[in-house]
C-alpha cells in the first residue's frame, strides 16, 4: 500500500517499511534511539513510522518534545494512549480512568503527601533499610565477614530491585505494606501485576492470555489489601503517621467528593508501580556507572566523608536538607538520568488535527505538516539529552559537566538550535519547561511528581552503599534492554564490591 498510494504532502514524512501493520515496530523496539537518530537524517525533525498498525509521528528535538509535552488537552490525549495499559493494573477511578481534572487534583494529594516533614521523615528509614539489606542478603556475606581485602559480586538489578521495594513500602506506602512486602502472598501478587504491565499490554490491551487473567485477579486482591488496611487504620485510629495513606485519607475533591477507599487503594498500587521500574533501572545504572569510574566512587565518598564522619570515625546520619546539597552525589543521579534515563519515549493520541510549525524543523524546512487525528505523537526527551547539537561529548557519562568552575551543582552547558539560529545557553539553571534539552521526569502537565522522592531515595541509597562499600566492574559495560518497560541494563550486570576497611 505504501508503494502505490501517493504521500500526501501535507503529512509527516513516513518511514518507509516492507511489511504492512507490522512496520518499523522490530527498529523501533529493538533501538528507538539508533531508529529516531537515522530516520532523523533522512527525513528531519516531524516523521510518521507505523508501529502494529497504529501510525506514530515522532517530533525529536526540544520544539518536538515541546509540541507533544506542551500541547493542548483539546489536541493530545494522554489517557487514550495509555489507559488500557494502566487501567488494569492501578484500577478504574484513578490516573487515567477518570476525567484529566480529576487526575490532575489526584496529583495535587499525592504532592501533599509528599511535604518537607515526610520527605525528612524517609531519610533515615531509607539508610536503615539499606544497612540491613547488606546485613542479610546472600549476596553480601563477605560484607557481613567483615573481609576488606576480597571482591564479591551482586547482580545489580536484583539489589536495585528489592532495595526500592523495601524502601518504597517503608516510605510512601506504609508500614503494613511493608510487614507483607516479604510475604509470598505478596510478592506473588506483586510478580502477577508486574507480569501485566509490560509493552505488550500497550499494544494489545486484551489478549485471552493466563498472564491477562492473572493481572486481573493480582488486581482485585492488591485493591482489596489496601482497602483491608484503611480500614484497620480508620478503626484502630492508632497514631500519625508519615506515609501517603495517611496523608491521602480525609482529602476530598474540589467539587465536595471525598477521596474513596477504592481511589485511596488504587493511587497506592499506582505509585507503587510507577516508582519501582523507574528507580530501580536508575538506581542500577548509577551503580553501573559508579562501578565502572571508581575514581568517582572515592570522590561520593570523600563527600561523605567532609560532610557527615564525626572526628572518632562514626557516621553521622544523613538528612533530607543536607542531602540536596551534596554536589557530586547530585551530578552522579543527573548525569546518569540524562544517559540513562528510564523512559525513552512519551506518547500521546492525537484528538484533533495538529499544525506543526515549521520552526520545529531543521533551518532549511519551510512548510506547515499536519498530523492528523488518530495519529499518536511521541516525544523522545531521552534522544533530546544525547543530542551532539546539544551537549559536549553527549555519549560521555560526566558527571563533572553538572558543575560549575565553583563547583555548584545543577548546571548545564548547551548549545541548540532555535529557528536556525545556533542558541548558547552557556552555563543555566535546567529549565523544567516542556522545551528542556533535559526532561527526565517529563514535562508539562503529566510531568513527574515524583522527582524529589526518587532523588531522594536513589541519593540514600547511594550514599549508605558508598559509606560501607567499593565498587568496581569486571566485564564490559552493559548495553541497553529496551524490550522492557523501562529501560534495562542487559546482562551480565554484576558489580564485585569490597568492604571498606574503615565501615
Ligand atoms: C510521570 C519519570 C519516579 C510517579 C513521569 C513521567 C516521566 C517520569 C518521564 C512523564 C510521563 C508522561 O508524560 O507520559 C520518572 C523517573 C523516575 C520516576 C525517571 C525515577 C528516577 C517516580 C516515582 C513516583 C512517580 C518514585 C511515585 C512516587 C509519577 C506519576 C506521574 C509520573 C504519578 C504522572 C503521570 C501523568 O501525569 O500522566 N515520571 N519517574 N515517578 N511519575 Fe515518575
Amino acid at each position: 500500500q505504501q508503494l502505490l498510494l501517493p504521500h500526501d504532502p501535507k503529512l509527516p514524512p513516513e518511514v518507509f517499511h516492507l511489511v504492512p501493520f507490522f512496520g518499523s515496530a522490530a527498529s523501533f523496539g529493538n533501538d528507538p534511539l539508533a531508529f529516531f537518530d537515522s530516520c532523523r537524517r533522512k527525513y528531519g525533525d516531524c516523521f510518521t513510522f507505523v508501529l502494529l498498525g497504529r501510525k506514530m509521528t515522532v517530533c525529536v528535538g526540544p520544539k518536538g518534545s515541546n509540541l507533544v509535552l506542551g500541547g493542548k488537552l483539546s489536541e493530545v490525549s494522554a489517557e487514550e494512549a495509555y489507559t488500557h495499559l494502566t487501567t488494569p493494573v492501578f484500577g478504574q477511578g484513578v490516573v487515567f480512568d477518570c476525567p484529566n481534572h480529576r487526575f490532575m487534583e489526584q496529583k495535587r494529594f499525592i504532592k501533599f503527601g509528599l511535604s518537607q516533614e515526610n520527605l525528612q521523615a524517609y531519610v533515615g528509614m531509607i539508610s536503615e533499610e539499606v544497612a540491613n539489606f547488606l546485613n542479610y542478603d546472600a549476596q553480601f556475606t563477605a560484607f557481613r565477614e567483615k573481609d576488606a581485602t576480597s571482591w564479591s559480586p551482586f547482580h545489580v538489578l536484583r539489589t536495585t530491585s528489592e532495595m526500592t521495594i523495601l524502601t518504597a513500602s517503608r516510605t510512601l506506602q506504609g508500614k503494613e505494606v511493608r510487614s507483607h512486602i516479604d510475604s509470598q502472598t505478596f510478592s506473588r501478587r506483586y510478580a502477577d501485576l508486574d507480569g501485566g504491565f509490560k509493552p505488550i499490554n500497550v499494544m494489545f490491551p486484551d489478549l485471552p492470555l493466563p498472564s491477562y487473567r492473572r493481572r486481573d485477579r493480582a488486581q482485585k486482591a492488591m485493591s482489596d489489601f489496601y482497602v483491608g488496611i484503611l480500614r484497620n487504620r480508620q478503626a484502630e485510629k492508632g497514631e500519625q503517621e508519615h506515609d501517603m495513606i495517611a496523608s491521602l485519607m480525609g482529602q476530598a475533591y474540589k467539587d465536595g467528593t471525598p477521596l474513596s477507599e477504592r481511589d485511596i487503594a488504587h493511587m497506592l498500587i499506582a505509585l507503587l508501580m510507577a516508582g519501582q521500574h523507574t528507580s530501580s533501572a536508575t538506581s542500577s545504572w548509577i551503580l553501573l556507572r559508579v562501578a565502572e569510574n571508581p575514581e568517582v566512587g572515592e570522590r561520593l565518598y570523600n563527600e561523605q566523608v567532609e560532610h557527615f564522619r564525626n572526628a572518632d570515625g562514626s557516621w553521622r546520619p544523613l538528612t533530607y536538607d543536607e542531602l540536596k546539597k551534596l554536589p557530586v552525589l547530585d551530578s552522579v543521579i543527573r548525569e546518569t538520568l540524562r544517559l540513562h534515563p528510564p523512559i525513552h519515549s512519551i506518547f500521546r493520541k492525537v484528538m484533533s488535527d495538529i499544525a506543526v510549525p515549521p520552526t520545529l524543523f531543521a533551518p532549511s524546512e519551510d512548510k506547515t505538516y499536519i498530523i492528523p487525528k488518530g495519529h499518536f505523537v511521541m516525544a523522545s526527551p531521552a534522544a533530546s539529552q544525547i543530542d551532539p547539537l546539544i551537549w559536549t561529548d553527549p555519549l560521555k557519562w560526566n558527571p563533572a559537566r553538572w558543575a560549575d568552575a565553583a563547583g555548584a551543582a545543577a548546571k548545564y552547558y548547551s548549545t541548540y538550535y532555535d529557528a536556525g539560529e545556533k542558541v548558547d545557553f552557556g552555563f543555566g539553571v535546567v529549565s523544567k519547561g516542556t522545551e528542556s534539552p533535559y526532561q527526565p521526569f517529563g514535562a508539562g502537565r503529566h510531568r513527574c511528581i515524583g522527582e524529589q522522592f526518587a532523588y531522594l531515595q536513589i541519593g540514600t541509597i547511594l550514599a549508605t552503599l558508598v559509606r560501607n562499600i567499593e565498587m568496581k566492574l569486571t566485564h564490559p559495560f552493559p548495553e541497553p534492554n529496551y524490550h522492557t518497560m523501562v529501560t534495562l541494563p542487559k546482562e551480565p550486570c554484576n558489580i564485585m564490591y569490597r568492604r571498606r576497611s574503615e565501615a
